[in-house]
């Protein structure tokens, strides 16, 4: 797993190439504030061979956090993950890998009838009720999740997961009301404290595609603090003092800034309603940006207005330096399966971040 010796230990051996604030601490150590993420592309062999080479050059040049999903790439990600983990000239104590559990994996290859492979592979299996089901293709209860968490720590080759996301739990409010929601995540933090208790996470946390950056009302709006007091809740009903909520993964870019912008969670202390980013900044949970260039449009270019303010040599860099100056946020994720893009993504750490008046003043 990572640990504080590994991690900060990799910043000795990578943090002079790197702007200032380039390292940030994360779970026992640090992290980097660009990571490399493994969701687009067809389940290939073609593409697994291009993720491995990116993830094993990516970690021996600075990049220590890798994030992946069970179901990306039909769980062909996560192997691509482990194979590079083992191939590149890094110890695992100086990586952050981190994974997620909701949708339901396929097996390398899209089934013909997927309806048929989820009947087969995960009901008639006893790995699932039908009612935990959203969409015929998601679930988060407890005994599902532990099966999950099993099969990524295989397909990693790894003995720790370093941050367990449940993966787009507002995938669930398809099914179920607001406050049932709630309630599977308690459940489903409450396996997850039991799985860090032997080491099997270092920590876990809340993956969203909507729920924290929507406005309060929006079908798919999850209530951070709510999330966070769940988690509480669950660490007390299993007995440990520290709550193992680490992160919240989000997407956050120049063209989806409403993790910013959008007031819907209740500060922890005040009387308002602020960002999504401020609250996890207030009650010290980090925030992992996904998307950084909002699936590679903003290689293409930024917004005018926007870019002027960015340092960075290319588009893709000054987009990846917006994601990683926003107040709160400790790593942004840059999906990369091309391995000529894995330098410049490795080289936009080299620019200093936005301050935080500057990104302020972006948006004013
Ligand atoms: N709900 C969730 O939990 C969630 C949702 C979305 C994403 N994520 C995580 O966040 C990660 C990042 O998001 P994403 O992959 O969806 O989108 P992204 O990082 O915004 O964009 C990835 C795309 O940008 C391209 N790209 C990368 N570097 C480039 C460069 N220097 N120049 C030009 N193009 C470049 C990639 O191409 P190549 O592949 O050819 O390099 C890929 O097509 C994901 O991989 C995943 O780990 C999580």
């Amino acid at each position: 797993m990572a640990t504080s010796q590994g991690t900060w230990g990799y910043r000795d051996r990578f943090g002079d190439a790197f702007a200032r604030t380039y390292f940030r601490r994360f779970g026992p150590g640090v992290a980097s504030s660009v990571g490399l993420g493994t969701y687009l592309g067809e389940p290939t062999d073609e593409r697994d061979d291009r993720y491995r080479e990116c993830i094993a050059e990516a970690l021996e040049s600075g990049i220590n956090v890798v994030d992946t999903a069970i179901n990306y790439r039909c769980q062909r990600s996560e192997r691509a993950v482990g194979d590079a983990l083992r191939r590149a000239s890094v110890d695992r104590e100086e990586v952050v890998v981190a994974t997620k559990g909701g949708f339901l994996p396929f097996d390398g290859s899209r089934p013909e009838d997927p309806a048929a492979y989820v009947r087969e592979q995960f009901l008639d299996a006893g790995l699932l009720d039908s009612e935990d089901l959203a969409r015929g293709s998601h679930a988060i209860a407890p005994d599902f999740l532990d099966a999950m968490l099993d099969r990524s720590l295989s397909n990693l080759g790894v003995d720790t997961v370093d941050c367990y996301y449940v993966h787009n739990p507002e995938t669930q409010l398809h099914a179920r009301s607001r406050e049932a929601v709630y309630d599977a995540l308690e459940a489903a933090f409450e396996r997850l404290e039991r799985r860090r208790a032997v080491g099997d996470v270092g920590g876990y946390g809340v993956a969203t595609w909507e729920a924290f950056r929507v406005p309060r009302g929006h079908d798919a709006y999850l209530s951070l603090p709510e999330v966070v007091a769940r988690a509480e809740a669950a660490a007390e009903t299993v007995g440990v003092d520290d709550v193992g909520l680490l992160a919240v993964q989000l997407p956050f870019n120049v063209a989806m800034a409403d993790a910013f912008t959008v007031s819907a969670h209740r500060h922890p202390t005040e009387e308002r309603d602020v960002s999504a980013l401020e609250y996890a900044q207030a009650v010290g949970l980090d925030v992992v940006a996904s998307a950084a260039l909002a699936q590679g449009e903003l290689a293409a270019s930024i917004p005018e207005a926007v870019d002027a303010e960015l340092r960075g040599d290319t588009p893709a860099q000054r987009a990846i330096n917006f994601a990683r100056s926003a107040p709160g946020v400790t790593t942004a994720l840059v999906g990369t399966s091309s391995p000529a893009h894995v330098p410049e993504n490795v080289a936009a750490g080299t620019f200093e971040p936005l301050g935080a008046r500057a990104f302020d003043a972006v948006f004013e």
